[in-house]
């Protein structure tokens, strides 16, 4: 193999390397309709913003509140609390990742969109202490742990 071969063999790991670094584009998708279809009016979310929507997370460590990470991915969301309005965004099932999720005791309305199915990973679900409308994933084939 000659020197300018293994040259571009060498930049073409460092570009795969690097392209797989960045962080998920379904994580970003989650986050950025979750936020607009959330509101915050005390402000409890402050540092959530769109910069840092496209790498929420440094392998196992987040600096947004409310998230937790596990292999540069979203595993945790916990927004428990927080007075939180508006609605549940179904781009959370862009999150595939998650494994808890966490809104409760806010004052979130509208239904509990049916996307979230698709979370296979998901093992907790508390929804509870908010304005939703009637729950419908309870008894899902998923094994779903759903509170109300
Ligand atoms: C995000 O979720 C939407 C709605 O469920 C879906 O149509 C879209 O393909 C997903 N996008 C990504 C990047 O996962
Ligand atoms: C969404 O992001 C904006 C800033 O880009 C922020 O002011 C707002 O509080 C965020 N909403 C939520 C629900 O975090
Ligand atoms: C990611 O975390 C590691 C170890 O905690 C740290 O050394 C590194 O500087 C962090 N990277 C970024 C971009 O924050
Ligand atoms: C919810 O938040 C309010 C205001 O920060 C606090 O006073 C209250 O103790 C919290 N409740 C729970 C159950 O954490
Ligand atoms: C949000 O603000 C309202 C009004 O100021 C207050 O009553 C409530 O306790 C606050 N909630 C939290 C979770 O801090
Ligand atoms: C669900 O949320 C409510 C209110 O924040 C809390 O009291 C309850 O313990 C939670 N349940 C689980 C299983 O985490």
């Amino acid at each position: 193999m000659d020197v300018a071969c293994l040259m571009k063999l060498v930049l073409m790991l460092w570009i795969t390397l690097i392209t797989s670094i960045k962080s998920d584009p379904s994580d970003e998708a989650c986050l950025t309709h979750l936020n607009k279809s959330l509101q915050d009016p005390n402000k409890s979310l402050e540092n959530w913003n769109e910069a840092t929507f496209s790498k929420p997370c440094n392998e196992s460590t987040s600096t947004l509140k409310g998230i937790l990470c596990n292999n540069g991915r979203i595993y945790k969301l916990s927004l428990n609390n927080l007075s939180l309005r508006g609605t549940i965004s179904p781009f959370l099932s862009n999150c595939t990742n998650l494994q808890t999720l966490d809104l409760s005791s806010n004052f979130i309305t509208g239904p509990i969109p049916p996307e979230l199915q698709s979370l296979v990973n998901l093992a907790v679900l508390n929804l509870s202490s908010n304005r939703l409308e009637a729950i419908r994933v309870i008894g899902s084939p998923l094994g779903f742990r759903c509170i109300e």
